[in-house]
């Protein structure tokens, strides 16, 4: 006989089931014992009569705790008047076993996972993560977050948008974080970077002729880990040829009230007076909010608002007082708001301050949830917008000469977002932390506590790299 769910046995009234879990509590009533049986799916109360048992079943009621792994193989019956329990999924019913077994004793858990509500310490729950996984909460919002990803493949798969995988292994991009570099063991002394986000193999699948991507991706940043930060996280990345600002917003803006509507419809959407998502330029935000990510809810007890706003018209440059240059706002591929490279030039000349971008990020309750811009596809205008960054040509050529190639091979107009997903399941999960809704987080201090990582290696690896530690300065 099969094992089945827990959710799919509830319906076989009087009919054997076979079911194998967790033992969530045990009861021992002298006569008649009880044990809660967990699954992914729910809970199920077993009855344990230890007369009516085969002796080997028999043997073990005793040696079962909490968490042990166990199979069990009974009827299916309703639980006698006044036993029910109203509140549980199962509970009308209950398995007369016939007979159990033990798959793997377990130790008592370092916390308890009965109760959601416990205060346990961040760093034991990061130790024993597959523990603190087996809480209903946890599992919940992990299986949330895959009805969210999944909901945005089929939305965007509907609308002509398909999902390509780019390196991870590549070479730096320039979003402005530190990179997390992997060393050659074949080419020595030469690094390869992990990618901050797929932003130039996005523009060169546009150069590529696949005009609507998107990827569900992991990007890495090598910067201090915060409530709203990892140094891994996960974007969705989204690039499209032909197209415009207003097009890009306006699928953002479908897929993100469609999502909510579908997935949380108790959520309550703050929208403009024509149902739209509230938009603004930086300036007015910068006027009125002093934030380029203000908090728009208009009562921010309350835990299902949902204030969405779009912040368009960034500026193109900012200056960096320690490196006394221009630099990017959001990244040098971004389109300025300029007729032609003339035109870019001398408004450059004129206050860099001043030139405006094709830029646009995405707001919900405070936090910065998605990026985007149109980007530069004339060369000569995106060699111009380098240049004026204090790059180098030879800089140029050696950094981003792959991206002038291919640009001089018949490139689409094209622009794209990239939403944090981590950061819209936080919020619409409650939680006050990325880290409550991925799977393995990094601790506060950016480490691993249950694998160890970062952790040595071995002098033969180090050797095999052509890597010296400097131990000194450790
Ligand atoms: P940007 O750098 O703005 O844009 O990143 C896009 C979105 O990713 C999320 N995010 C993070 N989430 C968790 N931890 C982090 N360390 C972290 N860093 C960023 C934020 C942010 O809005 N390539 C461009 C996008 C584009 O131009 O299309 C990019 O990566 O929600």
């Amino acid at each position: 006989m099969n094992r089945i769910f827990i959710s799919e046995a509830i319906q076989k009234i009087n009919e054997q089931v076979f079911l194998q879990g967790w033992v969530h509590v045990r009861r021992n009533l002298g006569k008649l014992v009880f044990v809660d049986l967990r699954d992914r799916t729910g809970l199920m109360q077993v009855v344990l009569v230890p007369a009516e048992l085969d002796s080997g079943s028999r043997e073990i009621i005793d040696k079962i705790r909490p968490e042990f792994v166990i199979s069990v193989f009974g009827t299916l019956q309703k639980r006698k008047e006044g036993n029910e329990n109203k509140d549980l999924l199962g509970g009308q019913v209950e398995v007369l076993a016939e007979k159990i077994e033990i798959i793997s004793e377990a130790k008592t858990p370092p916390f308890e996972i009965l109760n959601d509500e416990v205060e346990v310490s961040e760093e034991l729950r990061m130790k024993y993560r597959y523990l603190d996984l087996r809480r209903p909460k946890m599992r919940k919002i992990l299986e949330n977050r895959f009805k969210i990803t999944k909901f945005i493949r089929d939305f965007l798969a509907e609308k002509g948008f398909i999902e390509v995988e780019t390196p991870i292994l590549g070479k730096s991009t320039p979003e402005g974080a530190r990179d997390y570099l992997v060393p050659s063991r074949v080419y020595p002394g030469k690094f390869y970077a992990l990618p901050q986000s797929p932003q130039q193999y996005k523009q060169l699948l546009m150069v590529a002729g696949f005009e609507r991507y998107f990827q569900i991706v992991k990007c890495f940043r090598d910067e201090d880990t915060r409530g709203d930060r990892q140094p891994e996280f996960t974007q969705l990345d989204i690039e499209m040829s032909f197209t415009s600002e207003e097009e890009i917003l306006d699928l953002v803006e479908e897929l993100y009230l469609s999502l909510v509507k579908k997935l949380y419809p108790n959520k309550k959407v703050k929208l403009d007076k024509n149902g739209k998502i509230i938009r603004m330029t930086y300036k007015e935000v910068m006027e009125k909010y002093n934030s380029d990510k203000p908090d728009i809810r208009d009562n921010k007890n309350n835990p299902n608002e949902l204030a969405f706003l779009f912040v368009v018209d960034f500026p193109m440059f900012e200056w960096k007082e320690a490196e006394k240059r221009w630099d990017a706002v959001h990244h040098p591929f971004t389109m300025p708001k300029v007729k032609d490279v003339n035109d870019f030039k001398q408004a450059f000349k004129k206050n860099p301050a001043d030139i405006s971008a094709y830029q646009y990020d995405f707001v919900l309750n405070g936090y910065e949830i998605a990026g985007g811009s149109i980007r530069i596809h004339n060369p000569t205008l995106l060699q111009t917008v380098f240049e004026a960054m204090g790059n180098k040509l030879e800089d140029i050529k050696e950094k981003f000469g792959h991206m002038l190639e291919a640009f001089e091979y018949g490139v689409p107009p094209h622009g794209g977002i990239a939403p944090g997903l981590d950061r819209l399941v936080m919020i619409l999960e409650n939680v006050s932390s990325i880290r409550e809704v991925i799977a393995f987080p990094k601790s506060g201090d950016g480490r691993d506590l249950l694998m160890n990582a970062p952790s040595e290696v071995s002098d033969d690896q180090l050797k095999e790299l052509h890597i010296k530690v400097d131990k000194k300065n450790k």
